[in-house]
């Protein structure tokens, strides 16, 4: 079979990039063949070359090394999304940066809130930490924050503390139905955010709760949402294209670690051909009514598509 023509919107794309602290780093992801840890002054080479080749959106994680209870990494003063943000922005001009507004990445315990003592959620304390977050990120000149903790109201709580502080311009990408997954196994390997105990199903939602995803989408609206998300998106075509019919609202959509390493692998053993499988991925994500897609991909499609043109 012949090499599938790719020609997708690179505009509809965002590229997930991940931070840590340093200088001069560049470091492989071993879960994620062909996706690093950069240092702000690497990822910005980084984010210049893909933005080069037409990938004008990039989503930013980052993790620490001084994981605390509270993930107060994550938030303090001169953290390091918020320097990152600020090089990419000043650097890199048309650039969208969105940021990832969670605390797994920063908590001694992994899990993607402040604890109480019976290892529940506490909410006030989750929704101050995570708008402390947004704050600082939208203080920085984020364009989108992406709050994916699953804390019932950060939405709004965060919507409210931007407004508060002079960010009513920033914008807000909500991870609405995030589902519990599997396929984020790499993902917690690259940012080593992996829960210490138990699991996230306390606040991510159950795979087969058709109905309960759309609620939460339709909550996350409500709350002032500027984009909801679907996510993963290939096991959730069909909750992707619910959304799209039900609320004609902007629709992201994340074509997650796992999904993205399957590829990776499969592609390496001589399995597939990578390109035409990656096209029939996204094409398949867009036909489900996707307006984004946040895909690690993002870079190889654009490096194939310059191919194409030349
Ligand atoms: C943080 C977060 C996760 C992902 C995005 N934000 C991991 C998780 O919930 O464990 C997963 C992304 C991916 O797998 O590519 N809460």
């Amino acid at each position: 079979m012949a090499e599938d023509r790719l020609n997708i919107d690179l505009d509809s794309l965002t590229y997930p990039l991940f931070v840590i602290d340093g200088k001069g780093i560049k470091e492989p992801i071993s879960s994620m063949p062909g996706i690093f840890r950069f240092s702000p002054d690497r990822l910005l080479e980084e984010a210049s070359k893909t933005k080069e080749r037409g990938i004008n959106k990039v989503l930013l994680f980052g993790t620490s090394d001084k994981k605390d209870e509270c993930g107060t990494g994550g938030y303090r003063a001169g953290n390091t999304i918020s320097k990152t943000v600020k090089l990419l922005k000043k650097n890199i001009p048309g650039i969208t940066v969105l940021t990832d507004v969670c605390l797994c990445a920063y908590t001694s315990h992994g899990h993607c809130g402040i604890l109480k003592e019976q290892g529940n959620i506490d909410k006030k304390a989750t929704l101050s930490a995570l708008s402390s977050m947004a704050v600082s990120h939208a203080a920085a000149g984020a364009d989108y924050v992406a709050p994916s903790a699953m804390a019932e109201g950060q939405v709004r709580a965060i919507r409210q503390a931007l407004n508060k502080n002079g960010y009513a311009a920033v914008k807000i990408m909500a991870y609405s139905a995030k589902f519990a997954s599997q396929f984020y196994g790499p993902f917690r390997d690259a940012l080593n955010s992996a829960p210490r105990f138990g699991d996230r199903r306390q606040y991510q939602l159950d795979y087969t709760d058709r109905k309960r995803a759309l609620k939460e989408i339709a909550d996350d609206i409500r709350e002032g949402a500027d984009i909801v998300m679907v996510k993963p998106a290939l096991g959730y075509l069909d909750i992707i294209r619910e959304a799209r019919d039900r609320f004609k609202y902007p629709l992201a959509a994340y074509n997650v670690s796992g999904e993205y390493t399957m590829v990776k692998l499969s592609a390496k053993a001589g399995y597939c051909d990578e390109k035409s499988m990656v096209s029939e991925i996204i094409k398949s994500i867009k036909r489900a009514g996707a307006d984004t897609i946040i895909t690690y991909h993002a870079r190889d499609i654009a490096t194939w598509m310059s191919r194409e043109k030349a």
